[in-house]
């Protein structure tokens, strides 16, 4: 199964670059598909044209298989008036205090529309498409099939590699407790579905038949090689790949990675309203006590998208979402063709010791 799943991805070497929404560039995506893996770009934050701006740079930098990925979200959102009004007051004291000049502001929209959203991702055409956060629609599935796009859905618990299994996606990207980023789950609260990769990925092998991307703190080929062994057909890293040069975290954020020590690693809701894996640092520390009364994504992200910009540009880290995952002091510094060269030779090493 391992090696037909990369037929049909097209891809010849067992390795994902995860969607990184903030961190993926068209650079890291098609530096990943060339070293012989799948590129895929985070493009839950990007306007429709800017994700086909980025698919048609992508192709200019490659001829191989790359994978785009959305966070399925309603078109329109809930507005929590009290919870904007408290979360905009918060925010521009502490931008006051911190010297920041700048204050939120009311967007025009809270995040694009994900049905225009889906439309450029099909007009787009890529290889693969990968979705978290929700479900797709089965009517938006047969689209994405009818494309001969390969669909994976994100899944952080058993129930949920199930739902998308039995909806007919290709493949379930298990996302593991240790994961970077923001958390996937959409059956259970977000702690219920803190599953540790180790597992997660033996339980979804044996619940589910569709082939499955394992993600959360692998950070090198031993990892790849024992994901592997547990019931994964492909590794998919993010945080490994956050220090390349490739990637567009601010440079504060990759500065830290080295030096991120494991218990600092937590899940935090006050960037954006949605639990998400990052680095605890000044801001998480001083919103811990408001965290409950913030709004939910999108709202809360867009209503810190002026504090992030502002804190990045003046090499603020302690004041920025620096998301990674568990094992982040493990990345490492390396171009992107390099690092996936590196895995793998790490990768066949491991194999060889055990055989
Ligand atoms: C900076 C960052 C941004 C992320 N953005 C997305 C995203 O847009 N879509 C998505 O499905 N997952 C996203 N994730 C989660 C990853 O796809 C994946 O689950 C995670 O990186 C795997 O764990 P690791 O970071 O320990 O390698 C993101 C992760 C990071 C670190």
């Amino acid at each position: 199964m391992p090696s037909l799943f990369l037929d049909r991805l097209g891809i010849r070497q067992p390795l994902v670059l995860a969607p990184m929404s903030g961190a993926s560039t068209p650079a890291l995506v098609a530096a990943v598909s060339n070293a012989g893996g799948l590129g895929s770009h985070g493009a839950g934050y990007l306007a429709p044209q800017t994700l086909l701006d980025d698919a048609a740079r992508i192709r200019e930098l490659t001829d191989q298989p790359f994978a785009l990925n959305l966070f399925v979200l309603p078109d329109e959102f809930h507005e929590d008036q009290p919870a904007i009004d408290f979360a905009r007051a918060t925010l521009d004291t502490l931008m006051e205090r911190e010297g920041l000049a700048v204050r939120t502001s009311l967007p025009e929209r809270w995040a694009p529309r994900f049905s225009d959203q889906f439309a450029a991702l099909c007009e787009a055409r890529p290889a693969v498409a990968s979705f978290t956060f929700n479900l797709l629609t089965p009517a938006q599935l047969r689209e994405l099939k009818r494309l001969g796009i390969t669909v994976v859905g994100t899944a952080t618990t058993v129930a949920e590699a199930r739902a998308w299994a039995e909806l007919g996606v290709d493949a379930v990207s298990l996302q593991g407790a240790e994961a970077g980023g923001h958390r996937g789950t959409f059956l259970h609260e977000p702690e219920e579905g803190m599953i540790g990769l180790f597992a997660l990925l033996p339980l979804a092998a044996r619940a589910v038949e569709v082939p499955l991307l394992a993600g959360g703190g692998i950070m090198d080929g031993r990892a790849m090689l024992a994901a592997e062994l547990l019931g994964a057909t492909v590794s998919q890293l993010g945080t490994a790949f956050l220090a390349c040069p490739e990637s567009s975290a601010a440079a504060a954020w990759k500065q830290d990675l080295p030096t991120v020590d494991d218990t600092r690693v937590t899940t935090i809701r006050s960037f954006s309203g949605r639990p998400a894996r990052g680095l605890r640092n000044r801001y998480v520390d001083a919103m811990r006590a408001h965290e409950s009364r913030f709004p939910a994504y999108p709202v809360m992200n867009a209503l810190t998208a002026p504090l992030r910009r502002a804190a990045a540009a003046a090499g603020r880290g302690d004041l920025i979402s620096e998301w990674c995952g568990q094992a982040a002091s493990m990345s490492r510094a390396m171009p992107a063709a390099a690092l996936v060269e590196t895995l793998l030779k790490e990768y066949a090493q491991a194999r060889d010791s055990l055989a």
